[in-house]
């Protein structure tokens, strides 16, 4: 048996003819639970009780209108992610236009046809679950970033700072926002390597051995070996990142010792925003640097450990920089 009850999706149908509704209930009541309402003012109180997956309707409806129900539901932050599909005799473009303009995913046109109902209904459920699936997966690599940093600092600030400093980083290099927000979020998964890396070295108060150091070298790849080869951009970026993130501009980092733009952008990127957080902050094995001292160290590296390019951009956005600087601070 399940944990997980086994349940057919909740579809609301609403519609103020009775013949509309039997028809719509005879084409879907095998595969869904179905509610009905007889109109729109009777439709917002059942979605307020039991959340429909999806909702079939009407346009024209004495009292609300569909299209009244619609602009209601897109204002309410908990309903407006539902898909809504309009189902109307109107066959006019102009409404057509008007649906989705409202925010509708689809539209029916009555007298409706069974196997086209069926495959938009199905269709739109499977587009909500992906969506979900998405969001499910944003989170566990979050998790994933946080736990790994725990290691390094117990609040997580470090991630959080440093992915900030990647996105701003990322929009001054001319990426578009979803793609720095992708960096944003792949990011904090930078040093995931290091769980497999034990507490005797990680914590070490000193300085390690060349033994220890070379055990660390290994934490790139074992990040990436975590990461695996990734379904999804978000992890296919992430894994980039964590393999990349200590190559160096000149060629003499690790594990690949790649150089230039040999090294993928946001294994650049990522290498810079991190070195500024590791300084900026105290480790076990080192205080916190004032940002002046980062940044002379910083521009000595420019074209050695650093791609120069980024090198002024980071000066370029450091008003931008600090102010995450002292957003999150310990
Ligand atoms: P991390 O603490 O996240 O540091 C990331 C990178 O920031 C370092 O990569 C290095 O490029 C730079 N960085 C950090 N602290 C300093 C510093 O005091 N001076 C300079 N010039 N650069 C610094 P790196 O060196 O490849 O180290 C990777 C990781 O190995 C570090 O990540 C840290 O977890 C560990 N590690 C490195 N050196 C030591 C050490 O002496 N003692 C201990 N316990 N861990 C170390
Ligand atoms: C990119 O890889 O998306 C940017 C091109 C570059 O490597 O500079
Ligand atoms: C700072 O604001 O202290 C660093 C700016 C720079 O050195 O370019
Ligand atoms: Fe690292
Ligand atoms: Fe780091």
């Amino acid at each position: 048996m399940s944990l997980i009850p086994e349940s057919k999706p909740k579809i609301l149908i609403v519609d103020d003819e009775p013949a509309n509704l039997r028809v719509l209930k005879s084409i879907l009541q095998s595969d869904y639970q179905l509610t009905f309402a007889k109109s729109g003012e009777d439709a917002l109180k059942l979605i307020d009780k039991d959340k429909p997956a999806l909702i079939l309707l009407d346009i024209m409806m004495p009292g609300m209108s569909g299209f009244d129900v619609c602009k209601t539901l897109k204002s309410q932050v908990e309903n407006k992610s539902i898909p809504i599909i309009f189902v109307s005799a109107l066959s006019e473009e102009m409404d057509e236009a008007t649906g989705f303009e409202m925010g509708a995913v689809d539209y029916i046109t009555k007298p409706v046809s069974p196997t086209l109902v069926k495959a938009r209904v199905r269709t739109h459920l499977s587009l909500v679950q992906a969506d979900v699936l998405k969001e499910t997966r944003l989170q566990v690599i979050q998790v994933l970033g946080r736990a790994s940093e725990y290691k390094d600092n117990e609040t997580g600030m470090h991630v959080i700072r440093m992915s900030h400093y990647s996105k701003i980083l990322a929009k001054a290099y001319g990426f578009c926002d979803a793609q720095a927000e992708q960096i944003l979020n792949a990011a904090p998964m930078h040093d995931v390597g290091k769980i497999g890396i034990a507490d005797s070295i990680m914590l070490k108060p000193g300085k390690l051995t060349d033994d220890e150091m070379n055990i660390m070298k290994t934490h790139p790849n074992i990040g990436a070996d975590i990461l695996g080869e990734g379904d999804s951009d978000l992890l296919r970026l992430a894994r980039s990142i964590a393999l990349t993130h200590h190559e160096k501009w000149d060629g003499s980092g690790y594990p690949n010792g790649l150089s230039g733009e040999d090294i993928p952008i946001e294994g650049r990127i990522v290498a810079l925003a991190d070195v500024f957080d590791a300084l900026t902050s105290k480790r076990p094995y080192k205080d916190a640097w004032s940002v002046e001292k980062t940044m002379d160290l910083i521009k000595s590296e420019s074209g050695l450990h650093f791609d120069p390019t980024l090198v002024n951009l980071l000066i370029q956005e450091m008003d931008q920089i600090l102010a995450v600087y002292h957003k999150w601070q310990e």
